[in-house]
């Protein structure tokens, strides 16, 4: 073999190699999130998310709910959910319908990942009776089992309440949550607002980084 030849089989060669490590790093770009960039580009969240007991006056007056530590498959689902209008709620459409699918990712990563709530311990109170068919989703102390289940715990419960009522209306479509809220009583949308927003440890309301 001439040695331009063996040149040239090393450059193909090299880059047949190269392409593939592009193509490995495309592929895993598509698939981590990234939660540096989701805390850079959540700053206009935190205008609601990030005030204490922020409330919404439209359509219905409560507190807007705590993002800090909610499971992140679960806000990434919520946020293609205000989408396509399966919740009905203007502003935060608006808000999802902005964001590219790989920005909700890493925003989700972001409010999910700084620090990621584990069940620990009893339960504080006595679930209500209502209450005991949503642990086996929602745990006993209101922690997601799984990255679907939205965690509960320490949620402001004006917000579960306003969340079980629209279910219960339809006016938040989701299978499984529709057909339990169905045949809830509004005292014991009460009970369980209740229990599952007194349960350890909590949700919180994430604090806008500081300007640089
Ligand atoms: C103008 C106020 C406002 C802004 C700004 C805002 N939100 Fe919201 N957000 C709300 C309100 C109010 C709700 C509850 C709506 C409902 O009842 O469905 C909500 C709900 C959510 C939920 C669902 C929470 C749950 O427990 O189901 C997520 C996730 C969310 N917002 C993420 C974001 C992200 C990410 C941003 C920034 C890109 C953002 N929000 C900006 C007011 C706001
Ligand atoms: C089979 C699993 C399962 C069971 C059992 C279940 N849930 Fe859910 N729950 C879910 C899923 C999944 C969602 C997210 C649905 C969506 O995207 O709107 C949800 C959402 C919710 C929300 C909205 C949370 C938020 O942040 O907006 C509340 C409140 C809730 N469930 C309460 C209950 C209560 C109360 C019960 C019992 C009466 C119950 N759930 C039973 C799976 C379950």
């Amino acid at each position: 073999m001439s040695s331009i030849k063996q040149l040239l089989l090393g450059m193909a060669a090299a880059l047949l190699f190269l392409g593939s490590v592009g193509i490995t790093q495309a592929d895993e770009a598509a698939s981590a999130a990234d939660p540096v960039h989701g805390g850079k580009i959540a700053y206009t969240c935190f205008g609601c998310h990030g005030i204490t007991n922020y409330r919404t006056s439209y359509p219905v007056n409560y507190r807007v709910p705590k993002i800090g530590g909610q499971r992140a498959a679960y806000m990434v689902a919520a946020l293609a959910e205000y989408r396509a209008g399966a919740r009905a709620h203007a502003t935060m459409k608006a808000q999802a319908s902005s964001l590219s699918t790989s920005d909700v990712r890493d925003i989700a990563a972001y409010f999910a990942t700084a620090k990621p709530l584990a069940s620990a311990g009893a339960p504080i109170g006595v679930a209500p009776a209502s209450a005991q068919v949503c642990t086996s989703c929602h745990g006993q102390t209101g922690i997601g089992l799984t990255e679907d289940y939205p965690t509960l715990a320490g949620q402001h419960p004006d917000y579960i309440e306003q969340a079980l009522k629209a279910y219960r209306k339809g006016s938040r479509q989701n299978a499984i949550m529709n057909s339990f809220a169905a045949t809830l009583k509004d005292d014991e949308i009460r009970a369980i607002a209740h229990y599952f927003a007194a349960q350890q440890p909590s949700l919180w309301v994430p604090q806008a980084p500081r300007a640089p």
